[in-house]
């Protein structure tokens, strides 16, 4: 009978068992959602509850655990990514209550803590930390002291007056058979074990003990107790119904695999990736594009006045990929929104409209907040995510999974080029029931989606040129990106790839705004990735080329095998093979991921894990 229970503040809650170590475990595996400190609550057979925390990664916390007293048969446990207080051992999770009688870890944010704190320093309280989660703590003592009531009744009457979001799990002293865990707006999910429950904050990081999950509903508690079956009720104290939904997921695809970090396994993966991701959605002998998501909603793709976009980060950019592919293929008019703008505007929504909420992880809070919103508004709603059974998955009324298996570095390669090819696929489905694309196009750009894995192993073998080239760059303290048309995008990925893991600033403009400002900046010291690969604007792209190199810019240049003009000008060349145009950018983005990766390796980064940032941004 273990718990495992993982968190991030946000929280990722963790995991106990007398013979399974964290180092092993779950908490590790939710190390990618926030690691600047971490820490573990156990609730001993004698009914202590221990408490022991520090600043740093879930490794520092296995050093800081040598020697100490780990006997437990249920605890807690958490990995932060700081929002309210600077990472330190005082604002690790787990939490004491002013007593020291409950402990709790919490991932999300309780927006009306200063209120509540203020409250509960009038009757005394007192705090040692700077986090919002630690309010909470004490708010379920207090209600627990002043009602009398059961510790998950306290915690349900202190959660009616929380606002916020919140992934919680509460232990308290002299009970170690029961966990009390709840949640609105961040994930968790309880694993349904041989005996034993697992909870976290993520599925993927217990998979190895059970395929059997419970997805806690928004405003539910989840009681688990050694002598009781596990109950889930509301915050209006009723009992919600427990449905043990499967998950399959190979161990494998959470390893490294032999790679140093995982970010260059995910750069390999894709071709295979984009062969899931196609899988059964392309027929092979006539080309035809089916995803069940579009042909079950076919009237609302045909009439849809609009599309609508919504996503964050990555995400954001391969929707900005997605509003050329189905502005082009479909006829229909695209926006492409900031999720966390989206959801504060007031947007105009109507019932024709056509939301597209992009997520890798379908966690993200903003894009989920958007995704609510849209719904409210009466719009149809459809997800492009990878993590299946996510928020955002289970949110919308229908979508495509991407299908790349777990993505685990920070920054983002095989989820982006995956999203890409879904959208790929919807444009060309949506396109032919429109009736607005050629079949000759339609026939093309499908073809080369098939041969796209192969494609992605071609390209792949510019790896050690890139490396090379990565280790000239590291002087570099500022980089420009340009891209035209479809690959405008990517240079705006191939930007953040580049700031996200080795910290140097970088910037993605289209091409030719680079005469309105940007070429300012240029000079010996400012090299420029420019994106040259055939299309219409090549030749316009070749003279942006030469305004750079006029003013003494370094230029390092994607261009199509075989290209002699750019080569000429560019005093570094990455050759990729060349593919339908609309695909270009998932073709022209894996050098980019490698110079960014090599470049951070080079620098000494931490490549998985770069400082302030984290994967699953459950956080507003
Ligand atoms: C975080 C990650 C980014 C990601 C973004 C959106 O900021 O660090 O890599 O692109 O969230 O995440 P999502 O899971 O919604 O695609």
């Amino acid at each position: 009978f273990f718990f495992f229970f993982n968190d991030t503040a946000t929280t990722e809650i963790y995991t106990l068992s007398l013979h399974r170590r964290s180092s092993d475990l779950g908490l590790h595996r939710l190390e990618y959602r926030g690691y600047d400190s971490a820490g573990v609550a156990l609730v001993n057979p004698d009914g202590r509850l221990n408490v022991f925390k520090c600043k740093g990664k879930v490794s520092d916390l296995e050093h800081f655990l040598d020697g100490k007293d780990l006997g437990g048969n249920i605890g807690i446990a958490h990995t932060r990514w700081a929002t309210h207080g600077v990472p330190n051992d005082a604002n690790a999770h787990p939490h004491y209550s002013e007593s020291e009688n409950i402990a709790l870890i919490h991932n999300g944010i309780i927006e009306n803590y200063r209120v509540l704190k203020d409250a509960l320093e009038q009757n005394g309280y007192t705090f040692r930390s700077s986090t919002d989660s630690e309010v909470l703590v004490n708010l379920i003592e207090y209600v627990r002291a002043t009602s009398g009531c059961s510790l998950p009744e306290a915690v349900r009457q202190a959660l009616r007056q929380v606002i916020g979001a919140y992934a919680i799990a509460v232990v308290e002293k002299g009970n170690h058979d029961r966990i009390v865990a709840a949640r609105q707006s961040s994930p968790m999910v309880v694993g349904v074990g041989d005996g034993e429950f697992f909870l976290s904050s993520d599925a993927a990081s217990i998979i190895e003990y059970t395929e059997d999950f419970v997805y806690v509903g928004d405003g539910e508690i989840a009681v688990i107790d050694r002598n009781a079956p596990l109950k889930i009720v509301t915050l209006d104290n009723h009992d919600a119904k427990i449905d043990i939904k499967k998950l399959q997921l190979s161990i494998s695809q959470l390893e490294k695999g032999g790679y140093p970090h995982f970010m260059l396994k995910e750069i390999y993966e894709q071709p295979r990736t984009i062969v899931d991701c196609i899988r059964g959605r392309i027929n092979p002998d006539t080309c035809e594009v089916k995803l069940s998501g579009v042909i079950d909603h076919r009237d609302r793709f045909v009439n849809a006045r609009r599309i609508i976009f919504v996503a964050c980060g990555t995400s954001w950019h391969a929707s900005l990929i997605g509003e050329h592919l189905v502005e082009s293929i479909c006829g229909i008019p695209v926006e492409v929104e900031y999720a966390s703008e989206f959801r504060y505007r007031n947007p105009i929504i109507r019932e024709d409209d056509i939301v597209v909420a992009v997520s890798q992880s379908g966690e993200t809070a903003d894009t989920l907040a958007a995704v609510e919103l849209a719904r409210k508004a009466g719009a149809f709603v459809f997800g492009i995510c990878n993590v299946v059974g996510s928020s955002i998955a289970r949110a919308t009324d229908s979508g495509a999974y991407i299908h790349v298996g777990p993505e685990i570095g920070v920054a983002s390669t095989k989820a982006f080029t995956g999203q890409v090819t879904v959208m790929a696929m919807l444009a060309l489905a949506v396109g032919r029931e429109r009736g607005t694309v050629t079949e000759a196009y339609y026939n093309e750009v499908s073809a080369a989606l098939l041969h796209l894995p192969e494609t992605m192993e071609e390209v792949l073998k510019v790896a050690p040129q890139v490396a090379d080239l990565a280790k000239i760059f590291t002087y570099a303290h500022n980089f420009i990106y340009l891209g035209r048309g479809y690959n405008y995008p990517t240079a705006l990925e191939g930007a953040l790839k580049l700031k996200e893991i080795s910290y140097i600033h970088a910037e993605g403009y289209p091409a030719a705004e680079m005469k309105h400002g940007p070429i300012a900046l240029i000079d010996a010291e400012m090299p420029t990735v420019a994106i040259a690969t055939p299309d219409h604007t090549y030749e316009k792209t070749a003279s942006n080329i030469e305004e750079i190199k006029a003013r003494g810019g370094k230029i390092i240049a994607v261009i199509a095998r075989g290209d002699e003009q750019v080569r000429r000008s560019a005093d570094f060349v990455i050759e990729v093979p060349v593919i339908a145009e609309c695909l270009m950018p998932i073709v022209v983005s894996v050098p980019l991921q490698l110079l960014a990766y090599y470049i951070a390796v080079y620098k000494g980064r931490n490549v998985d894990q770069p400082r302030n940032l984290a994967k699953s941004v459950t956080v507003e």
